[in-house]
């Protein structure tokens, strides 16, 4: 197989990434007080050394008292970005990624209405969103029941003065990831986290500036890009992970056409995003009829940005899609003609990294891969 097309460098402003294949943001909870220890800077490094060009980080809580919590899936021990003891656990891991020859950006998180009330460092912190939904009820998720609150509404809408908060919280934490030597900053947009419902009409029901449209529904994305643009300067890279599902609902969608996924990303664009993560479970799924494009090469088609697919690369099942019988599958080359193609320019892999940290150096090489099994999850290997 030619793999030529994955091997090439990318530069994106300031950050030269030496080839194609990121590993994808994922959730490990092995940072005790929000720091990360040496075991999680050789958890990343062995990932740089295994032939990652580009590292995200597991969601990382922006520096707001609501950022965190049980977000229904067990989390705890999430990193953050902000305190002395934290950025120089980062500093560490930064250093180890840059040895190995790869680059790393943290992805910042907030989890709004999905973080469980009285949950997380800051338990009597009220849980934030546009407008105090949570979601429909009745949907499609593999929340367990006892996370779906009966009541969709929950807590209250955020006032002006509380969403100025949360901006200068992802402000402050985009400032820890340069200090900390970062080569970018990933934003987590998606899966009906805070920035999410904003973007989503059925959590955003406000008719301030904050809502209404669907443009006025990217207001809050667009002032968290725009001020963490002002904070960084023009040489770090701003990824943007957004996606159609929602923990709350799978088969929601933020945009049923290109023209209204335009209208989202478009602004988004405008205000310093230079890569969109578009994240879906099966990256061979065309998101619109009439094309074969999937949603990172749409939006690389309307915003004239680089794109980011992911979504089953490399294991035979989309996440969520049960946890039995999973497997290794060898559908690099289905990704590759998309990516000779033009139609993304990076290739974001999860599980499959977390199966076998070295598995882009032996894809490559044409040797087996050590498949991912849940038991993984448990340990960081
Ligand atoms: C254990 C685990 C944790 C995850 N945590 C995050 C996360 O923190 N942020 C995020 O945007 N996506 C998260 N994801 C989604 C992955 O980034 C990725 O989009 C998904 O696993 C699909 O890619 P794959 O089929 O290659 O695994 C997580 C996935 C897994 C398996």
């Amino acid at each position: 197989m030619n793999h030529q097309g994955l091997l090439q460098p990318l530069q994106v402003r300031g950050c030269s990434i030496a080839n194609r294949i990121v590993m994808s943001p994922m959730t490990r909870g092995f940072c005790p007080g929000g720091a990360p220890t040496a075991e999680v800077r050789d958890y990343y490094a062995r990932r740089a050394q295994g032939g990652c060009g580009l590292i995200i980080t597991e969601a990382v809580g922006v520096d707001h008292p609501s950022a965190l919590g049980d977000a229904g899936l067990g989390e705890d021990n999430i990193p953050v970005l902000h305190g002395a003891k934290v950025l120089q656990g980062w500093r560490e891991v930064v250093q180890a990624v840059h040895a190995a020859g790869g680059k790393i950006v943290p992805q910042l998180w907030h989890q709004g209405v999905l973080r469980l009330p009285g949950t997380g460092p800051f338990p009597e912190a009220p849980v934030s969103s546009p407008s105090g939904i949570w979601g429909e009820p009745g949907q499609l998720t593999a929340l367990a029941e006892d996370k779906i609150p009966i009541d969709v509404r929950i807590g209250l809408p955020m006032t002006e003065a509380e969403i100025e908060q949360v901006i200068d919280g992802y402000v402050r934490s985009a400032k820890g990831a340069m200090l900390a030597g970062f080569d970018g900053i990933a934003i987590h947009g998606a899966h009906g986290y805070l920035i999410d419902t904003f973007l989503w009409d059925k959590t955003n029901r406000r008719q301030d500036r904050w809502g209404g449209s669907r443009a006025a529904r990217t207001r809050f994305a667009v002032e968290i890009i725009r001020r963490i643009r002002m904070e960084v300067g023009p040489d770090l890279p701003i990824f943007f992970r957004f996606s159609d599902w929602k923990q709350q609902d799978f088969r929601a969608r933020l945009a049923t056409t290109p023209q209204a996924l335009e209208e989202l990303l478009g602004p988004l664009a405008d205000a310093g995003v230079d890569v969109f993560d578009a994240s879906v479970r099966y990256f061979d799924k065309p998101a619109y009829e009439g094309s074969t494009l999937n949603l990172a090469g749409w939006a690389k088609k309307v915003t004239g940005k680089c794109a980011m697919t992911v979504g089953g690369v490399g294991i035979n099942k989309g996440m969520y899609d049960g946890k039995s019988d999973i497997s290794a599958v060898d559908n690099l080359e289905r990704v590759m003609q998309r990516l000779d193609n033009g139609e993304f320019d990076l290739v974001g892999v999860g599980r499959a990294l977390l199966g076998d940290p070295h598995w882009p150096r032996k894809i490559i090489a044409g040797e087996q891969v050590s498949a991912f099994h849940s038991a993984v999850l448990t340990r960081l290997t």
